[in-house]
């Protein structure tokens, strides 16, 4: 039998599958980007790049763990920064990527500082290579804030909005804009990337957070020269959030494509956030700690669902869920209704007859 067709076309590119590697250590460097694709990622968002200039030291440790008691991780923080290699050789390494895999969608996520000409230099340079994308990074949450830079700017809507107008002004391909989860209502950054222009969302970068405290020195993890930072929460732990997140820039948004990323390791947890929405699924934890071949998983998961559901194609499952969604008002009514409802039956059920059995005959009897 042929392999079922999991494609999916978001923005009018063709995804083989819909699931793409998440920006960050899966996607760092062409190496690790053309084993994705050959293990079956249907697309790739590479680590983010900014022009040379712009600074980029990374520390070590830079990851903390939080485990089940059965040792199984469900929490993952990091203090990494965007990638530190030139632009130079993300831009040859771009064009490699395509000319070996045509076929696969590679997104090029990009991030500088709020100057209109340093966002459009670095937009039409990557463009220059051939990426089939981009995803804008306005929600890395640690380092880059500090220097108005990442979250800084996901946070403020009407920069959300600017930048984002900036880059497509020049962009000749789709472009998305990366979410930060840290703030009170998505769906606005969300609402002021479509207002300039965004042809979709990706959500959600990491949650800020602190993974735990060493109990021999109490000092915070991950702890470097005796100190730490708040850095970002991701793998299964945030996969509840990111569900929320997608489902309400879906509904608020209805027809901006959403790519659905947070804590997933199975194919199930992929086909949750297509259920709520996203018609594309990111992974970048859960490929850290299983490898670039968890993606078979993911491919065979997906095809078996859709063939147990009777689905055509993965759009067909794109957003399934959200029809069971509402207020918690209407649960309240709905759930006082069907009270009322198995009230009435209780009333009149057989075990309500007495001993007085011809009267209670006589009152069910039409023509008495
Ligand atoms: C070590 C690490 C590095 C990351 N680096 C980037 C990055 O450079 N750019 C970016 O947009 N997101 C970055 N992320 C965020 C992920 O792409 C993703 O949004 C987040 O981790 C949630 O998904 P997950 O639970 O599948 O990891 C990074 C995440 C991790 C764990």
């Amino acid at each position: 039998m042929a392999p079922r067709d999991l494609s999916i076309h978001v923005n009018g590119v063709r995804f083989p599958n819909p699931f793409v590697i998440g920006s960050g250590p899966p996607s760092t460097n062409a190496r690790v980007i053309c084993r994705a694709f050959e293990a079956g990622w249907g697309g790739a968002v590479a680590k983010t790049v900014a022009l040379t200039d712009t600074e980029v030291i990374n520390v070590s440790p830079r990851y903390g763990k939080l485990r089940t008691a059965a040792g199984e991780v469900y929490g993952f923080e990091n203090i990494e920064l965007i990638s530190d290699r030139p632009l130079e050789d993300w831009l040859q390494e771009f064009r490699e990527i395509k000319d070996r895999f045509p076929d696969h969608v590679l997104i090029a996520s990009i991030m500088e500082e709020a100057k209109k000409e340093r966002w459009q230099e670095i937009t039409e340079r990557v463009q220059e290579t051939g990426v089939d994308m981009f995803e804008l990074n306005f929600s890395c949450p640690h380092g880059h804030p500090e220097r108005q830079m990442g979250a800084a700017m996901g946070q403020v809507p009407e920069i959300t909005r600017e930048v984002t107008s900036w880059v497509k002004e020049v962009a000749k391909v789709p472009v998305w804009v990366k979410m930060t989860p840290n703030v009170t209502d998505v769906r606005l950054p969300a609402a002021a990337a479509q207002a300039g222009g965004a042809d979709g969302v990706a959500a959600i970068n990491t949650i800020l957070s602190v993974i735990g405290v060493d109990p021999k020195t109490l000092r915070p993890l991950p702890t470097v020269e005796g100190k730490t930072t708040f850095g970002g929460y991701s793998a299964p732990a945030v996969k509840p959030i990111a569900l929320r997140m997608v489902a309400e820039i879906r509904q608020a948004l209805p027809d901006l494509p959403v790519s659905g990323i947070g804590g997933v390791m199975t194919a199930w947890d992929a086909i949750e956030h297509l259920l709520m929405g996203a018609s594309t699924v990111q992974v970048c934890t859960g490929v850290m700690l299983r490898g670039h071949q968890m993606v078979s998983e993911l491919n065979d998961g997906l095809a078996k669902f859709l063939d147990e559901q009777g689905s055509n194609s993965v759009e067909e499952i794109v957003g399934a869920s959200l029809k069971h969604l509402t207020t918690h008002h209407e649960l309240v009514e709905s759930q006082a209704k069907t009270r009322a409802l198995k009230a009435a039956a209780r009333a009149s059920r057989d075990n309500n007859w007495s001993a007085e059995i011809v009267k209670e005959t006589d009152a069910l009897t039409s023509n008495e």
